[in-house]
């Protein structure tokens, strides 16, 4: 089930774990909040990646699952951010939530719910990290969600995964989810390492171009640093190191390709430089 209104909903999603999806989540919905877009991050991971990432003081707070279990109030549940146009949906208190239960059925339009309820709240778009697989709750928010972002590391076996990802897609919309591939996008991808570059370059000749993202994200140390830092890349330093910008040049990327920018900004608000 789509929820059709002004917010674009966006999830990220693999087979595997530990692709990039959180990193990916995280810095994309930094980056798109510093480009004016009131964003919401969500975490559907029971794991809670996010919160592991940013905050770990955030796995005592209500949050995603919390929704789930019958939670109305979404304003007491979602966290504000030093960046105005972010806030962050954590996880919540899976484990409690789950031993409740919630109806399995009931699911989709729960989350149909939150996207409304965040539509309500002027957001311009929701990212939303999930669980690896493509299965579950996973298989449920990627149904609800308007794109799905792929991330792949730049590895051999990547290639053999692809085209199997991209059927289980083509079953999802068979299947009456409206979700579209935003983009296939390559993580973990080492410059010097000539394995790795030929992994590159056999994925962008076998793929159509147009379902890759031109930036690929390339494997460094500052990631990790960030992850252990709880911040998003930009915010490691004073000056955003060269990196950051990656995510800058993606959330470029995606405003084109979901549409964002046509449906959000008139072309005649921009500032000038002087008055
Ligand atoms: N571009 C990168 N360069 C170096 N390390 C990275 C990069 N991206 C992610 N990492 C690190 O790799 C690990 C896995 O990344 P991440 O948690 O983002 O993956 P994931 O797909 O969300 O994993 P999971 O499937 O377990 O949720 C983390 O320790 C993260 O800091
Ligand atoms: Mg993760």
């Amino acid at each position: 089930m789509v929820y059709l209104a002004g917010v674009i909903a966006i999830a990220t999603a693999s087979q595997k774990g530990g692709v990039g999806k959180t990193t990916l989540c995280i810095n994309l919905a930094y980056s798109l909040a510093r480009r004016g877009w009131k964003t919401l991050l969500v975490d559907t991971d029971p794991q809670g990646g996010v919160g592991l990432s940013l905050a770990r003081s955030t796995r005592a707070k209500q949050g995603f699952y919390d929704f789930l279990g019958g939670e109305k109030n979404i304003n007491k549940l979602m966290l504000s951010t030093r960046l105005p146009e972010l806030q962050i949906l954590p996880t919540g208190q899976y484990d409690a939530c789950a031993r409740k239960g919630w109806a399995e059925a009931e699911v989709p339009a729960r989350l149909a719910d939150l996207l409304r309820a965040a539509d309500g709240r002027g957001v311009d778009c929701v990212i939303l990290d999930t669980a690896a697989g493509l299965n579950g709750m996973s298989e449920a928010v990627i149904k609800a969600c308007d794109y799905v972002i792929l991330p792949q590391q730049a590895e051999p076996l990547a290639v053999r995964s692809v085209p199997h990802m991209l059927e289980t897609f083509s079953r999802f919309r068979a299947e009456g989810a409206g979700v579209r591939v935003a983009g296939i996008l390559l993580t973990m991808v080492m410059p010097d390492n000539p394995i790795s570059q030929k992994v590159v370059s056999e994925l962008r000749a076998l793929l159509p171009a147009d379902l890759m993202f031109d930036q690929n994200v390339p494997r460094m140390n500052s990631f990790l640093e960030a992850s252990a830092m709880g911040v998003p890349v930009a915010l490691i330093k004073r000056n955003p190191p060269p990196e950051a910008l990656v995510f800058d040049q993606l959330a470029a990327e995606i405003e084109q390709r979901t549409g964002l920018s046509q449906e959000r900004q008139s072309s005649d608000n921009h500032a000038s430089l002087l008055d």
